[in-house]
């Protein structure tokens, strides 16, 4: 069954619902104390991991916005968006759920939110690049309404292709 984009498919709506009961993640923006556990989260991302380093220049940067999402004090998922002076479309630089947590709307409720935090910085359009054969991904962006705009020919390391994608943000929205 199809929806019109930006609408909630029911299951998915399930989901969310079940987020918001007793075991609904808080998100925040990080703050340093969240490092080690930013870096952990990204040692389960598949290539092209974000250094230590590169997580402290973001945390100080004003054209970054780095959230993380806590459940039951401890830092389960993590997304970060670049924004660029003069440039109305931001950039989902990084989207992660700790292995354990994934399949219970978590990645989508953190994506939902980078639509929001990417209007309210100013942007009307959220883009992204994504490997060509990470299929868990494509379903979470697709399943948002994000629609491909560009095949990237030998993108990543490893010559697979990557794909951009890219959406209307929601600066009215309840992240
Ligand atoms: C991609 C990722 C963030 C998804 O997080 P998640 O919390 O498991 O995703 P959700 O539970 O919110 O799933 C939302 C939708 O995405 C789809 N989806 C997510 N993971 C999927 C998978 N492995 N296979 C198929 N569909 C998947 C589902 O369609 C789901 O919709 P539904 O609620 O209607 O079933 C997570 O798998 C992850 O951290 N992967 C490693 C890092 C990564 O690849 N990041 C993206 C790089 S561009």
């Amino acid at each position: 069954m199809a929806f019109p984009a930006g609408a909630v498919a029911p299951r998915a709506r399930w989901r969310i619902i079940r987020l918001h009961g007793t075991d609904r993640p808080l998100l925040r923006d990080a703050v340093a104390d969240d490092l080690p556990a930013l870096v952990a989260l990204e040692s389960t991302f598949p290539g092209d991991r974000l250094s230590a380093r590169q997580y402290r220049h973001h945390l100080r940067s004003p054209r970054a916005r780095l959230r993380v999402a806590v459940s039951e004090g401890r830092v389960v998922g993590a997304s970060l968006l670049l924004t660029r002076s003069g440039s109305r479309r931001a950039r989902l630089y990084s989207i992660v759920v700790d292995p354990a947590c994934r399949g219970r709307g978590l990645g989508r409720v953190l994506l939902e939110d980078a639509l929001v935090q990417a209007g309210r910085a100013g942007c009307g359009r959220l883009g992204l690049e994504v490997r060509a054969d990470n299929s868990g991904a494509l379903a979470l962006y697709r399943g948002l309404g994000f629609t491909e705009q560009q095949r990237l020919p030998a993108y990543y390391d490893d010559g697979m292709d990557g794909l951009r994608l890219d959406k209307a943000t929601d600066p009215d929205g309840m992240p």
